[in-house]
């Protein structure tokens, strides 16, 4: 969204399309009546004979009667008004978003009085909307050669309201920053892994850093050997492709202290290793590196926003592969904190690059952690494709999480780590931990193997393998790559934040 425009009066508007929201009796919304003088004043029969639709998210496209400023009306069902939430506009309005993209609208004017409840402000609702249309939008682009359609975008956003036109301003601008990070997030998993390599994704992260004064390390092979970092470099061990240790620092305060540390997975591509996965639950592996995209998406956010908390983003990038260099079950290794690992199964090489990167983390200052991977296949079976799967050392740390979760819809759930879970992830013959302690509840053991690295500082494991893809399009997108935790890792920080300042 290229402009923003603010208009206190409907017949102001110059557009493509008029968005208007139609609550259960629309009647009741202020300058209803005006509106209807404006378009047409049967427009109530027709929401009364169901040609326009009240329920939740149904649209209903119709053009301009007559010499109306706008081309034609987008009206969106929105159903009881007391039950509308901040989720369920955004929602709406993507399922806008998504209509926009089909009929390429590109001026889109947003009459707000009509979504406001006696909870949801037109700040909240400009939010909503920027946010949702932002994330409704989205497509990737590819690789076709015979695609003769230009890459959409919307040039122009109108407000129709009398708000505070600051306050509109700043909830468009969140919203904007919000979207585009989590559709880059989303570029970066669509990616295909001959062209996201760990080098490139290094060079994404430097572009960044670039652009929102980041500090910047990049580690490549040669300094990881230097340091030691066994785990990361045998899962790179059978690969020609350079893996990358990618940190970001933010700093918000004069001292680097109370540091949040987000490690992201960042495996570039999972064939499984040795431990060869079957050829069908390879494909889609490009997107082993969802949990990187969602740490990069919100440090963008974190650049955009600049909230006041010092954040530390570690990205562990390889991509895992076979040759006669490669590592093999059996094999021993040393991480970089010293613990040495049995590997028992080479597919199970998310936890090993993280063992590394929150050991990292650690060292680099971080008072908080927060990892994000794409790690098992076992939180799918547990929680199926719409919940992101959590782990933690840490109740208070996790209830502030989980605040930060409610407030972006991203739905999370913990499943518990035992002392007995830690004991079987320490069962070894020959070294401190084993990779693979076995399928029974095993998306318990990833994150938990990555708890081993982690020790008393507060810390939130997130398990995204079920979310990261979506196999169908969605409420808030199409088919692919979501970016989930992106809004969430963000709006924690931003919550962090806040709190510190009180
Ligand atoms: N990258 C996979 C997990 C995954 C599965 C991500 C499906 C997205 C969709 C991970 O590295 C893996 O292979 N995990 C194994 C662990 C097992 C060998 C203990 C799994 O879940 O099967
Ligand atoms: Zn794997
Ligand atoms: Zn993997």
């Amino acid at each position: 969204m290229k402009t923003l425009s603010i208009e206190t009066e409907l017949s102001k508007v110059t557009a493509d399309v008029l968005v208007v929201g139609v609550p259960e009796h629309p009647e009741n919304v202020e300058g209803w009546a005006a509106f209807a003088d404006s378009f047409s004043s049967r427009i109530l029969d027709w929401v009364r004979a169901g040609d326009i639709k009240t329920g939740f998210k149904e649209i209903v496209k119709m053009p301009s009667l007559s010499e109306q400023s706008y081309k034609r009306v987008l009206f969106v069902g929105l159903g009881a008004p007391k039950d509308l939430t901040e989720e369920k506009l955004r929602q709406a309005f993507a399922a806008v978003g998504k209509e926009l993209l089909v009929s390429k609208y590109e001026n889109v004017a947003i009459w707000t009085a009509p979504f406001t409840t006696e909870e949801l402000t037109c700040a909240d609702v400009a939010y909503a909307a920027t946010e949702g249309i932002g994330l409704g939008t989205y497509k990737f682009e590819g690789y076709r050669t015979d695609s003769n359609e230009k890459d959409f975008s919307i040039e122009s956003l109108q407000f129709i309201s009398s708000y505070d036109e600051d306050e509109l301003k700043a909830a468009f601008a969140v919203g904007q920053a919000y979207a585009s990070a989590v559709n880059e997030a989303r570029n970066l998993v669509n990616m295909p892994p001959n062209l996201l390599t760990p080098t490139k994704l290094a060079e994404y992260a430097e572009e960044l850093a670039a652009k929102y004064d980041f500090e910047i390390e990049t580690l490549g092979k040669k300094e990881m050997e230097e340091l030691g970092m066994g785990a990361i470099l045998a899962v790179n061990k059978g690969s020609v492709e350079e893996p990358r240790l990618i940190v970001l620092k933010y700093t918000a305060t004069e001292k680097w202290e109370d540091v949040v540390g987000l490690v992201g997975k960042g495996v570039t591509y999972d064939t499984g290793g040795y431990s060869l996965k079957p050829r069908e639950s390879m494909v889609g592996m490009k997107g082993d590196m969802g949990g990187a995209a969602a740490v990069l998406g919100a440090m963008a956010i974190i650049g955009e926003l600049r909230p006041a908390r010092n954040v530390i983003a570690v990205i562990g990038a390889t991509d895992n592969m076979i040759s006669g260099e490669a590592f093999k079950p059996d094999d021993v290794i040393t991480s970089l904190s010293g613990k040495t690992i049995e590997v028992l199964n080479t597919d199970a090489e998310g936890r090993l690059v993280l063992a590394d990167a929150v050991t990292y983390a650690k060292q680099s200052g971080a008072n908080y952690l927060i990892d994000v991977a794409t790690l098992t296949g076992g939180v799918i079976v547990a929680l199926g494709n719409d919940k992101t799967g959590a782990l933690t050392n840490n109740e208070a740390f996790f209830e502030e999480f989980m605040e930060a979760s409610l407030e972006t819809g991203e739905f999370v759930w913990r499943l518990p780590l035992t002392e007995n879970d830690k004991k079987r992830i320490r069962k070894s013959d020959v070294a401190d931990l084993n990779n693979s302690p076995g399928r029974d509840g095993h998306m318990i053991f990833g994150g938990g193997f990555v708890g081993e690295f982690v020790g008393e500082t507060p810390w939130v494991h997130l398990d995204i393998a079920g979310t990261s893809d979506a196999s169908a399009p969605h409420d808030l997108g199409p088919k692919g790559a979501t970016g989930v935790m992106v809004r969430t890792l963000a709006t924690l920080i931003e919550r962090m934040a806040e709190k510190d300042s009180e």
